[in-house]
């Protein structure tokens, strides 16, 4: 399938914007329309480096916001919707649920909503002319026990947070749209991504920020959670691969293949601030590092078998995590602009005081 006409949901945040920057590079013939309402999480900060500005256009809008999504996948002849707009912070999903609800949950609904009445009712499109893909994450399986097998693509929902449970019922409704309708959607469920970008409230970025000022290095619990960490770039190529070459009504799962626990990520974050700033007051880095009481609920393990879209469309990720991060840190570093564009918003701030100085000591 050759999609040309593409709403990027949410593309003014972290995995949006790696994919819009990926989609101009390798698909010449694409055009992006990027949707997204600008919350604390996105920023045009993101965006500043567009290589093709006549194969795209930002609209600042709600993917609630019934009747505008569907004028705009009309008027720019939309063929391809790929949906990454959402509340994405499980911290945030604990202190304050609601918008999760609202944006994962109703911002979805309506997005299918617009996709049904223009590409079916209206238009009458085949489905193979058009293809709504949605983006979720390895968290809608929940936690799993120590050496217990990776989550496939069969293994039952059992979401944990209020952030993955809201994430659980918009895949529920993606697949319900296929099944009742008609509508040609395609999933990917992914693990946690890291790379350029990303916003510092997530733990990769986070340590950086942090490290670079010689602040505290909060870890949760014992820093022996384990994730499935998947470099951004490798991420978008599995989206393009599942787009183009993926059976409609099927989920794919996504992972890096690299498991360490949160705090060996941590160790390896501080040695890699030695290594490039071998003048910094704050080396050694581990120094700074912080046993802090946990997150409520944490998920102990997430680990993905990705032999599906391995077997089916020949994708394999191309980072192991010292690549990746060894290439994070140094765009961090080398991104100052744009570390103080978003240590200026008054969000961020409010933010890290809300999560961490009432955060007691382990
Ligand atoms: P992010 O928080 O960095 O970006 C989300 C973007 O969505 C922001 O630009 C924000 O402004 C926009 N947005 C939020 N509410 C909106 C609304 N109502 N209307 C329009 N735009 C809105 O998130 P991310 O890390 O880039 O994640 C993207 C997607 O991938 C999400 O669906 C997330 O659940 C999923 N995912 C992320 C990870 C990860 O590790 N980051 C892992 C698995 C799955
Ligand atoms: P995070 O980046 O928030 O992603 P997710 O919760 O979706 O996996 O957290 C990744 C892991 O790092 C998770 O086990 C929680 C842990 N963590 C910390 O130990 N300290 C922190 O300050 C943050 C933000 C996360």
């Amino acid at each position: 399938m050759n999609f040309s006409r593409v709403l990027v949901t949410g593309g003014a945040g972290f995995i949006g914007s790696n994919f819009i920057y990926y989609t101009l590079k390798h698909f010449t013939d694409v055009f992006i329309l990027n949707l997204d309402l600008l919350t604390y999480a996105g920023s045009l900060e993101n965006l500043k480096d567009i290589p093709a500005e006549a194969r795209y256009q930002f609209v600042q809008a709600d993917i609630c916001d019934q009747q505008t999504v569907t004028e705009l996948i009309r008027a720019y002849n939309i063929d391809a919707v790929v949906h990454f707009a959402a509340e994405s912070h499980v911290d945030r999903s604990i202190l304050g649920p609601a918008a999760f609800m609202n944006t994962n949950i109703l911002g979805t609904f309506s997005l299918l909503e617009a996709a049904r009445a223009v590409w079916l009712a209206e238009k009458k499109l085949k489905p193979e002319q058009v293809r709504f893909h949605h983006i979720s994450t390895d968290e809608v399986f929940g936690s799993l026990e120590p050496g217990a097998p990776a989550f496939s693509e069969t293994t039952p929902y059992s979401p944990n947070s209020p952030y993955a449970a809201s994430k659980a019922s918009s895949d529920h409704l993606v697949r319900a749209y296929h099944h009742t309708y008609n509508l040609p959607v395609t999933l990917t469920n992914c693990s946690n991504n890291y790379g350029p970008y990303q916003f510092p409230e997530k733990l990769i970025p986070l340590m950086v920020l942090n490290a670079l000022e010689g602040k505290a290095l909060p870890i949760y619990g014992d820093g022996m959670q384990v994730r499935d960490w998947l470099y951004v770039e490798d991420h978008c190529e599995a989206i393009w691969k599942v787009l183009q070459e993926g059976k409609v009504g099927e989920s794919y799962n996504v992972g890096g293949n690299n498991q360490p626990p949160n705090i060996e990520i941590v160790d390896a974050i501080c040695a890699l601030m030695d290594e490039f700033l071998p003048d910094s007051e704050f080396r050694p880095h581990q120094k700074l590092k912080k046993f802090v009481t946990d997150r409520p609920g944490h998920d102990r393990r997430y680990a993905m078998n990705t032999s599906k879209i391995e077997r089916e469309l020949g994708w394999k990720p191309r980072h192991d995590v010292e690549k990746g991060l060894r290439k994070t840190v140094q765009w961090y570093l080398e991104n100052k602009a744009w570390i103080n564009s978003i240590r200026a918003q008054k969000q961020y701030e409010e933010w890290m005081v809300k999560n961490y100085t009432k955060r007691g000591e382990k």
